[in-house]
């Protein structure tokens, strides 16, 4: 279907300021008009009355796990899993087998990533092999569509090596995010060093593993004047390091996961090992520090660090469980409760879940609904509850702390459309006129 139109919606688009009641035209994947009148006679017709409309999704950090661990998620599954979860486009990092770190591997997967639910964009790894000695060879990476350079899963090992990173992308124009945490300082991972680490008999990870890397990236990115941009912030006072490093003009961005923004470390308790994530889930007093950092834009934006792991490594003791949460299918509901809190307004979540990534990875063809702009859209039901549960997901694993919490969540992903073709949801109302 070459044409289609979605009605009735209130569409939320930051980049033009729209927040109001608006029929958008998709043609053959591209949007073609907002705002004006419906066509009577043609197009197949989506009624979206009574729900949100806004850009498609965006996610700067998901592990696919592909190439090398296809049976905890694949291109097939975790485009499923971002479709059902609002997102038309994401970003898999490079903590694959083997690491994303040569062009020939990035092409490749990228045209088996074709024609998929939703478009995958690969990472390249800054380091050889993710091993932090040698640089990747960036340039070409990057021709090879990189939209970003990173050795997530490991903080990027030695500040010189960052600093090599950081010229040369921002001759790229691309962006080096960071895995924030100093290893050093990581005595047992995915649990934040405190009373409930020692009452599991663990050291953890204290603050200063993240703000001690946060430091080292900011004093290297300010001198460089290269981008870099700060995954899964998890600490209040990285993000006041965070704060005066973009007062005093540092090329910073940062994202901060779900799970970061409504889980503590006191939940660690009742879920265990599907508690476990690096950087960990730290006190009240960061949660709510990153949801007000949220909420005044010095965090730009959520990314879900969507880590799927089998049953059987995180069905084991805390310390021998891999360490991350799925998240592409709660994302977006999760962040609904922060509406729902006050916290955010509508475009303020459509800017920190589609606009912003969108400028990081410096697509200007999404993250908006303006002429030209691809045919990617969310309809969303802000009314819906549900509880998530992990046999119905998209994604193959099944590690979701929600679901296991038997969490109520409110806001709702009905139908995504990802260049201009409905590929995940069910036109209730269909048809010519
Ligand atoms: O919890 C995490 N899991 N954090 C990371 O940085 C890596 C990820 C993974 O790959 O499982």
């Amino acid at each position: 279907l070459d044409t289609i139109q979605i009605t009735g919606g209130r569409v939320v688009d930051p980049a033009s300021g729209l927040d109001a009641e608006a029929c958008i035209l998709i043609h053959q994947g591209r949007v073609v008009s907002v705002g004006r009148d419906p066509i009577s006679e043609g197009p197949l017709t989506i009624d979206a009355s009574g729900l949100l409309v806004l850009p498609g999704l965006v996610d700067v950090h998901t592990h696919l796990r592909t190439p090398g661990e296809e049976g905890k998620e694949d291109l097939d599954s975790g485009t499923r899993a971002a479709a059902a979860g609002g997102f038309t486009t994401i970003v898999a990092m490079p903590n694959t087998d083997p690491a994303m770190d040569k062009p020939g591997l990035l092409t490749r997967m990228r045209q088996e990533a074709q024609g998929r639910a939703a478009e995958v964009l690969f990472a390249g790894a800054v380091s050889v092999g993710r091993k932090g000695i040698s640089l990747s060879p960036l340039q070409d990476l990057a021709r090879a569509s990189a939209p970003m350079f990173t050795d997530d899963g490991n903080n990027i090992r030695t500040a010189g090596l960052l600093r090599q990173a950081l010229v040369q992308c921002s001759e790229l124009g691309v962006a080096v995010a960071d895995h924030c945490e100093e290893p050093s300082l990581v005595y047992d991972p995915g649990i934040a060093e405190g009373p409930i680490a020692a009452s599991m008999g663990l050291r953890g990870v204290p603050e200063s593993a993240e703000t001690a890397a946060v430091a080292r990236d900011l004093a290297v990115a300010a001198e460089t004047g290269g981008h870099i941009h700060i995954q899964h912030i998890s600490t209040g006072t990285a993000l006041e390091m965070v704060a005066l490093a973009k007062a005093r003009g540092v090329r910073v961005t940062a994202e901060v996961t779900p799970h970061h923004l409504t889980l503590t470390s006191g939940d660690v308790e009742r879920l265990g090992s599907l508690g476990k994530v690096n950087p960990p889930l730290r006190s009240t007093r960061d949660r709510d520090a990153l949801r007000r950092g949220l909420a005044e834009g010095t965090i730009d934006m959520i990314a879900t660090d969507h880590a799927p792991h089998l049953a059987s490594e995180k069905d084991c003791p805390f310390n021998e469980a891999k360490p991350g949460v799925i998240g592409l299918e709660t994302c977006l509901s999760l962040a609904c409760s922060l509406v729902e809190e006050g916290l955010l307004g509508w475009p303020d979540l459509a800017r920190v879940l589609s606009l912003n990534p969108a400028r990081l990875l410096g697509l200007d063809d999404r993250g908006r609904l303006s002429p030209g702009s691809r045919g990617d859209l969310v309809l969303i039901d802000p009314g819906a509850r549900w509880i998530p549960r992990a046999e119905a997901y998209q994604s193959k694993s099944r590690n979701c702390p929600y679901a296991y919490l038997n969490l109520q969540l409110k806001g709702r992903v009905i139908m995504t459309l990802a260049g201009g073709r409905v590929v995940s949801g069910r036109p209730w109302t269909m048809g010519p006129g």
